[in-house]
C-alpha cells in the first residue's frame, strides 16, 4: 500500500478528493542479488511487544458487534482498522487460523499488529490476542504468511510437529525485510527469531511474502512483491531461514503502479487429467495492485501456469480478475489445505481509495473480510481455463428457511426479514429448461432495501446475454465520495446446459453475488443510513418451458451469538487456546436444491 511515511499524504488525498498518487521513495531495485540470507539456525529470539498502553497483550480486544453496520457472518476486527489477512492456516485439529493486518489504536490504516482470529467452520470466529507486535515505534509488523513446520526443517521444533513459523515483512522508515517468527502453542504466540532478517534489503519496497512447501522438490517456495519493479520475487529454501532467489516474474498483467500480497497455488482442474494434454491441476499467481485498479484503487489479478519449483511459467498472456467489484483485494490462501482439494482463500473486502473514510468509523471499527471463497479451475465457454470462487461453506450458518419456490416461472417473491437477527441471508435462484435451439430471454433481478428509508442495493442477470450487474448507488454511505462507484457489471455465457444460476449473500453492510457457481463473483461493501429489511427477487419474461426454484434463507448472527447484553464480544479471555467446541460441518460446497 504505502511506505509508510507516505501515508498521511495518501489520507489527506482521500479527504480533499485529490487523485491519489501512491508515492514511493523506492532506493531499490531488489533484486536478487541484493538479498542477505542469515545462516544461523540456533532457535533463540525474543517475543518482544513494546508496550503501548491501549494495547492489550495475552487478552483479545474487546469490541461491540451490534451496530447496524456490523457484518453477521463476516469477519471483522473488534475495533480499530484491518486490512489484509494473513499467515492464514488450518492447523492439525482442523482449526483455521486468520491473522490480519491490525491497527488496534484507530480506525485508520497504520500501527500494523498481527491481530489473529480461529474457527471451525470459518464464519464463526473467536478473536484471539494479538499474535505479533511491532518492536518499537518505527515499525509495522506487515503482510506475510504462516506454514506448519512438521519436519522441523527449521530446528525451532526438536520435540513437537505442530510448531508454526510466521514469515512477514518488518516495515520501516528506511527499509522492508523479510522476517520470521516461530510458535510453540499452535500460532497464539510467537517468537520473534534472534537472526533476523532472514531476507535483508536497502529498499522500502520489498513485501508480502507468503510461503508454501513444494512437495516435489521438498523446499520451502515464497513469493514476495518487489511492488515499483512490478516484480514478484520467487525464493526457494530448506529449512525457512536461509532463501535462494530462483527467479522473478515480472511485468506481467495489469500492473497499476505497485504489485502487492502476491500468491501461488495449486488449482485442482475439473475434467483435467483425463486427456493426456489436460493436467489434473494448474498453478495460479496471484498479483494484487494498488493503485491502478481499472475500476480505481485496488484489485486482484491472477495468471494460470506451471511451475517447477523455481520458475512459474504463464499459460497465456491474459489477465483475469477475481472479482467484478471493487472491494476484493490481498487474498490469501489457507496453508495446509491438502493438495487435490478445492483450495479456499479470504479476501479483504475493502478498497484502498476509500477504506479510511467508510462509516463504519462511527460504530468504531473499519473493514471486513469477504466469506470464505472455494477454488478451483474450470473450463468456461469461450473465456477458457477460468478460477472458480464460490462461498466455501455457507452451509454451516444457514439458519431458517425464508422463502422457497420450486416453480417460480416468470414472478415475484418478497421476503420481509426485519425479525431476522442477523440482518444476513443468503439467496439463490436456478433457472432450468433453457433451450438450446431458440434465443434465450429473461431478466432474474434482486433488490435488497430499507422500508423505513427507501435505500437499496440491487442487482441480477440478463440471462440472454450472460450479463450480471450489481448496483449500490441508492444508500446514502460515501454517496459524494467520487471514488465510490454505484455500479459494476460483467458477462458470463451460457454454456447450453439448460441451466443458469445466481446466488448471494447479503450482510448488513456487505454484498457477495456469484453467478453460475462462482465463474464469476463480486464483494461490494455499502453503507444505508437505515438497515435493511426487504428482498424482493423479481424473474420475467423467461422462455416458455424454463422455471425457476429460488430459496431464501436466514443466516446465523454469528458474532451477536456471542456477545452480551451490549452486543459486546470478549473473545478468547480464557486461555491461549480456542475455546469453541468442534463442529463437524460439511467443507463441501453448499448444494441446497
Ligand atoms: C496491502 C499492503 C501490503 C502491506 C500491508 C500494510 O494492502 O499495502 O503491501 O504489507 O498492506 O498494512
Amino acid at each position: 500500500m504505502y511506505p509508510s511515511t507516505a501515508f498521511t499524504t495518501v489520507l489527506a488525498s482521500l479527504w480533499t478528493g485529490i487523485a491519489i498518487a501512491q508515492t514511493s521513495d523506492s532506493t531499490n531495485s531488489a533484486s536478487p542479488s541484493t538479498v542477505s540470507s542469515n545462516t544461523s539456525t540456533a532457535a533463540s529470539g525474543t517475543s518482544s511487544a513494546y508496550s503501548q498502553s491501549d494495547v492489550p497483550t495475552g487478552t483479545p480486544l474487546p469490541g461491540n458487534y451490534a451496530g447496524p453496520l456490523r457484518p453477521q457472518v463476516h469477519f471483522s476486527p473488534p475495533v480499530g482498522f484491518m486490512n489484509d489477512p494473513n499467515g492464514m492456516f488450518v492447523d492439525q485439529d482442523g482449526l483455521y487460523h486468520l491473522y490480519y493486518q491490525y491497527n488496534p489504536t484507530d480506525t485508520v490504516a497504520g500501527n500494523q499488529h498481527w491481530g489473529h482470529a480461529t474457527s471451525h467452520d470459518l464464519y464463526n470466529w473467536t478473536n484471539q490476542p494479538i499474535a505479533i507486535f511491532p518492536g518499537g515505534p518505527g515499525e509495522g509488523i506487515f503482510s506475510g504468511s504462516a506454514v506448519i513446520d512438521v519436519n522441523n526443517t527449521s530446528g525451532f521444533f526438536p520435540n513437537q510437529t505442530n510448531g508454526v513459523v510466521a514469515i512477514y515483512t518488518l516495515n520501516t522508515p528506511e527499509r522492508q525485510t523479510q522476517e520470521i517468527a516461530y510458535s510453540y502453542d499452535n500460532g497464539y504466540s510467537f517468537i520473534k527469531y534472534s537472526g533476523n532478517p532472514v531476507i535483508g534489503s536497502n529498499s522500502t519496497q520489498f513485501r508480502d511474502p507468503k510461503v508454501i512447501w513444494h512437495e516435489a522438490t521438498e523446499r520451502w517456495v515464497m513469493v514476495v512483491a518487489y511492488p515499483v519493479d512490478f516484480e514478484v520475487g520467487i525464493f526457494s529454501s530448506p529449512n525457512l531461514i536461509e532463501w535462494t532467489a530462483e527467479s522473478n516474474f515480472s511485468h506481467y498483467g495489469i500492473t497499476g503502479l505497485q504489485y502487492e500480497c502476491p500468491n501461488m497455488v495449486e488449482l485442482p482442474v475439473v475434467g483435467g487429467g483425463e486427456a493426456e494434454d489436460s493436467p489434473s491441476t494448474l498453478w495460479v499467481m496471484l498479483i494484487s495492485i494498488n493503485p491502478g485498479a481499472p475500476l480505481g484503487g485496488s484489485i486482484t489479478q491472477y495468471f494460470l501456469g506451471t511451475f517447477n519449483g523455481t520458475h512459474f511459467e504463464a499459460l497465456d498472456s491474459q489477465t483475469r480478475l477475481t472479482d467484478f467489484a471493487k472491494d476484493n483485494y490481498a487474498g490469501q490462501f489457507f496453508y495446509n489445505i491438502p493438495s487435490g482439494q478445492d483450495q479456499v482463500s479470504i479476501n479483504w473486502a475493502s478498497n484502498w481509495q476509500y477504506t479510511n473514510v467508510v462509516p463504519t468509523g462511527e460504530e468504531g471499527f473499519r473493514s471486513s473480510m469477504s466469506v470464505p471463497r472455494g477454488h478451483y479451475i474450470a473450463d468456461l465457454e469461450r473465456f477458457g481455463l477460468s478460477m472458480i470462487s464460490y462461498p466455501y461453506n455457507i452451509s454451516s450458518v444457514v439458519d431458517t428457511e425464508l422463502a422457497s419456490n420450486s416453480s417460480l416461472g416468470n414472478g415475484t417473491v418478497a421476503v420481509d426479514y426485519s425479525a431476522v437477527e442477523s440482518g444476513a441471508l443468503y439467496f439463490e435462484a436456478n433457472v432450468t429448461g433453457l433451450p438450446d435451439d431458440s434465443p434465450l430471454t429473461g431478466t432474474l433481478n434482486f433488490t435488497f432495501m430499507s422500508s423505513a428509508s427507501g435505500e437499496s442495493v440491487s442487482g441480477g442477470t440478463f440471462i440472454s446475454s450472460g450479463d450480471v450487474w450489481f448496483n449500490r448507488g441508492n444508500t446514502e454511505g460515501l454517496a459524494s465520495n467520487p471514488y465510490f462507484n454505484n455500479k459494476f457489471s460483467q458477462t458470463g455465457l451460457y454454456d447450453g446446459s439448460g441451466s443458469w444460476n445466481i446466488s448471494g449473500i447479503v450482510d448488513r453492510s456487505i454484498i457477495e453475488v456469484f453467478l453460475n457457481g462462482g465463474q464469476l463473483s463480486a464483494s461490494s461493501v455499502f453503507f444505508p443510513s437505515q438497515p435493511f429489511d426487504l428482498m424482493i427477487l423479481r424473474v420475467a419474461g423467461l422462455n416458455e418451458n424454463a422455471s425457476v426454484s429460488v430459496g431464501v434463507w436466514s443466516l446465523r448472527a454469528t458474532w451477536l451469538d456471542q456477545a452480551n447484553i451490549n452486543g459486546t464480544v470478549l473473545g478468547n479471555v480464557t486461555t491461549g487456546n480456542d475455546t469453541g467446541a468442534t463442529t463437524t460441518a460439511s467443507m463441501e460446497a453448499v448444494k441446497l436444491f
